[in-house]
């Protein structure tokens, strides 16, 4: 069982500047709240409740600020600083202490997952004691993003990066399941022709040795970007008639935490006092009525 998470959150969202430019991507709005809710929701979904956000240097007190130590979420937040973003697999080689001997899953702060039955299977890969388990789905133009092609089934044949031409259109998302072995694996690593570690030599390892399972997130779920401002306000957009139709909060921490038994009544009441006056607030009152 995998207790512990990673949420890699630098990178100079170069692409959303000058949005980026003071502020950290990761804590800008998709709609209600910050996208970085978005990522931990998913880890606290899975059950998940020991996680270690990376951020740029010089940008950690802007994510104590609203997330602090993770005890308003009934969990263990810790940060640690990136001097610049050398690819995803620095995350576990930064992470080796936190990550100790245990098995880790890893999500990249911009990911945004949301669908039918998603806990279900996030609780089930998280199950994983040994190997590596990812995510797929379908994209409409998989030249962006790691692409597999698979063989009968799950079974994963190849792996390829940002492809330019390729046979699959089933993109790696930015979520992914694995065992210790990930720390070695990662620091064994040389850098790309872009020259930064590439999460897909790490994949291609466990796929080598028959260790690398896929999961689908199924035509109901959805995977979406919040790579460019255009990405950004899409994802908003669907937040935001999800939630207004449903008067269902997407990502809401606290209710999560509530749901789980990991926090109490007077830990909502502390968040509702933390927030201020606000419809988060109000829909946080709502919950403990
Ligand atoms: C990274 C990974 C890629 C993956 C994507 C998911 O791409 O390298 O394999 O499909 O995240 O968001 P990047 O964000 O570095 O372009």
């Amino acid at each position: 069982m995998i207790k512990k998470g990673i949420i890699l959150a630098g990178g100079h969202g170069t692409r959303m500047s000058p949005l980026t430019k003071a502020v950290n991507k990761q804590l800008l709005p998709i709609y209600d709240k910050p996208l970085i809710y978005y990522p931990l929701s998913i880890l606290m979904l899975a059950g998940i409740k020991d996680i270690l956000i990376i951020v740029n240097k010089g940008q950690l007190n802007q994510f104590r600020k609203i997330l602090s130590n993770g005890q308003r979420f009934g969990i263990k937040i810790s940060y640690i600083e990136q001097n610049y973003p050398r690819g995803l697999p620095d995350a576990f080689i930064l992470g080796e202490k936190f990550i100790g001997k245990d098995n880790v899953a890893l999500i990249l702060g911009d990911n945004f997952f949301y669908g039918q039955s998603l806990t279900t299977k996030l609780k089930n890969c998280r199950k994983i004691k040994s190997g590596c388990k990812i995510l797929l789905h379908p994209v409409k133009k998989p030249e962006l993003y790691g692409v597999a092609e698979l063989k009968k089934g799950k079974k994963v044949h190849s792996l390829k990066e940002k492809p330019k031409s390729s046979k699959s259109n089933l993109a790696v998302t930015g979520l992914y399941f694995f065992d210790n072995k990930v720390v070695n694996y990662s620091k064994s690593l040389k850098p790309s022709k872009r020259k930064e570690l590439e999460i897909i030599d790490v994949l291609e390892k466990y796929r080598r040795n028959n260790k690398l399972t896929a999961e689908f997130l199924g035509r109901g779920g959805a995977w979406l970007d919040t790579g460019s401002i255009d990405d950004y306000y899409s994802t908003s957009s669907f937040v935001s008639a999800l939630e207004n139709r449903q008067g269902l909060k997407v990502a809401c921490l606290e209710e999560i935490a509530l749901n789980y038994n990991w926090i109490n009544k007077k830990l909502i009441r502390d968040s509702i006092q933390f927030y201020g006056n606000c419809i988060y607030s109000q829909y946080l009152k709502k919950l403990i009525q």
